[in-house]
């Protein structure tokens, strides 16, 4: 275990009790109780993440299933707003970037917020992340930033050239030359060309950065303002606004939580 990570991921009550222990004792005992709670419980995956074969049943492993905030996640607001997702559960340089290039050539808010939240799905799901993403932020922005960033899937393998736009290179290393675009991609980039907002999801691919950039740290905090104006955030928090898709944000909240018992409707 990272014990720094741990340290770090431990929970208010979990840190009240390790400093409220009176010595140093009761102190070490508190830690090793809250790593226990860490380690002994069984984390549920869903099937589809066992493509080499799902381990043999254990019917001697009679540790619980983890249920709700994994003690090695960071905890949550118990109404979490979009800012505590890239704080807290997003991998969040790439569109932070992304954001920052599109701020920097001055293109306009809408733009800008598509850029910051074009690939957040993928902090749920890799398959068909553009059209995961587009359904998590539907109900909390313009219509045409949610079509954008669901055809910014198809678009990145369209070279546009009045928009200077090649097929990107690193896109040969990851995919290999001899990748064949799926039909289903190259029917949506076919009818996105026809559409109305097509220059807004192509300003996604052009601003979107095909090799990342170690040496640049972007804070979220430069986007905070932007978010406010164009993401509406449910005053109950994302994944508890009754939204259709409020399961996608919380299973970003809990992502181990195993299916035999019922999520509970509100955090705690
Ligand atoms: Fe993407
Ligand atoms: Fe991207």
């Amino acid at each position: 275990m990272d014990r720094r990570k741990f340290l770090n991921s431990l929970s208010v009550a979990s840190v009240a009790t390790i400093t409220g222990a009176a010595t140093l004792t009761e102190k070490a005992d508190a830690l090793e109780d809250a790593m226990d709670d860490a380690l002994n419980k069984r984390r549920a995956k869903p099937n589809a993440c066992y493509v080499d074969g799902r381990p043999a049943y254990d019917s001697d492993d009679e540790r619980p299933y983890l249920q709700h905030y994994d003690p090695l996640l960071p905890e949550m607001p118990k109404a979490p707003q979009l800012v505590d997702f890239y704080n807290l559960r997003f991998r969040p340089q790439h569109v932070l970037q992304s954001a920052r290039l599109a701020k920097k050539a001055g293109y306009d808010e809408k733009i800008i917020t598509a850029c910051l939240l074009h690939d957040i799905g993928l902090n749920l799901m890799n398959t068909d992340h553009g059209y995961w993403c587009a359904q998590m932020v539907a109900p909390y922005v313009d219509e045409e930033i949610a079509w954008a960033i669901e055809k910014h899937q198809a678009l990145r393998f369209f070279a546009d050239k009045d928009f200077g736009y090649e097929y990107p290179d690193a896109y040969i290393r990851m995919f290999g030359a001899d990748y064949e675009i799926e039909p289903y991609i190259e029917h949506a980039y076919k009818e996105a060309r026809k559409n109305k907002w097509y220059k807004t999801s192509r300003l996604i691919t052009i601003n979107d950065l095909y090799s990342f950039d170690r040496s640049l740290t972007v804070e979220v905090d430069d986007f905070v303002d932007i978010m406010g104006r164009n993401f509406k955030q449910p005053k109950e928090g994302l994944g508890f606004d009754g939204s259709p898709v409020a399961h996608m944000w919380r299973t970003l909240i809990w992502p181990n939580t195993d299916c035999r018992s019922p999520v509970p409707i509100r955090p705690h």
